[in-house]
């Protein structure tokens, strides 16, 4: 296969950002997964075939300076996926202080930092920024706020820069329905996120969030969400969300009994 230039993948030690990574490196990328886990990311760096695994708090505006570095010593920058992510749940008032930071930090700092340093560090033939959003960002999560509405900002965040940016530098941002992976696991198993979340039905496999992550690049689309139906319903949840929230204890009923059946 032919060398199609280098990919970074923040938060690429496991989960969704694992999945992209081998499915970069599989259409012929020189990847570097970089994670907050050093030994993770370089473990999964050596698992997959990629070209380098370094450690990396997204949160430090640096540090994207030093992964570029690492991407470009391999080949000409092509790929860049803001994939690092937290996913404290709970509600705004009952977070602790330090949570809510760290979601404001990782979830769209980390996105923020991670877009400069791609588009400084593009050559002349441009890349893709792919950014993993989450179908969150389209309409009202009770117990899961403060996440939704950093998911929300980098969805407003890559339509905007997309426009800024030349032609040959695309930007994406990718929304999700649940995925199965260990940041959803980590919830409250008697919160609404947890239920909320699974309430769409079974959830996705990283991998079918890989394959579409890596579809996007050198496509125009700006916005793709996973399942589409999933954001129609929360867009029109958006338009009123008092009314249309009237409906939250059907789904978190279903989401329980989801939970429920895939744990017997
Ligand atoms: N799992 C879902 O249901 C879901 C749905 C939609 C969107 N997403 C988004 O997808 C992305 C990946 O989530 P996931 O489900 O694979 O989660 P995960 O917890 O399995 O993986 C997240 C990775 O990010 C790393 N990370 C955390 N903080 C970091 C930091 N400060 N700097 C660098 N790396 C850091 C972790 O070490 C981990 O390897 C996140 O942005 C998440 O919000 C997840």
């Amino acid at each position: 296969m032919e060398p199609r230039g280098s990919a970074v993948v923040t938060g690429g030690a496991g989960g969704i950002g694992r999945a992209v990574a081998e499915h970069l490196v599989r259409h012929g990328y020189h990847v570097v997964v970089a994670d907050v886990d050093g030994d993770a990311a370089r473990r999964t760096a050596e698992e997959i075939g990629a070209a380098a695994g370094v450690c990396q708090d997204v949160r430090e505006e640096d540090s994207h300076r030093v992964v570029a570095e690492e991407a470009l010593k391999h080949a000409p920058l092509a790929v860049w996926v803001n994939n690092a992510g937290v996913g404290n749940d709970g509600a705004l008032g009952d977070l602790p202080s330090a949570a809510v930071e760290q979601l404001v930090q990782v979830n769209l700092m980390g996105v923020l930092w991670g877009m400069r340093a791609a588009l400084a560090a593009f050559g002349p033939a441009g890349g893709d920024v792919v950014n993993i959003a989450s179908m969150s960002a389209h309409g009202p999560v009770p117990g899961l706020s403060t996440y939704a509405a950093t998911k929300a900002a980098v969805v407003s965040l890559s339509s905007s820069v997309s426009v800024e940016t030349p032609k040959n530098v695309r930007v994406h941002a990718l929304c999700p329905d649940g995925v199965d992976t260990p940041l959803v696991e980590a919830m409250s198993d008697h919160g609404r996120a947890k239920a909320l979340v699974h309430s769409g039905g079974a959830l996705l496999t990283p991998e079918e969030v890989a394959v579409a992550a890596v579809g996007l690049i050198g496509s125009s689309r700006i916005v793709l969400s996973l399942p589409t139906w999933r954001s129609v319903l929360m867009r029109f949840t958006s338009v009123t969300p008092s009314v249309s929230m009237r409906g939250e204890r059907l789904f978190l009923w279903a989401g329980r009994r989801r939970m429920r059946g895939t744990r017997s």
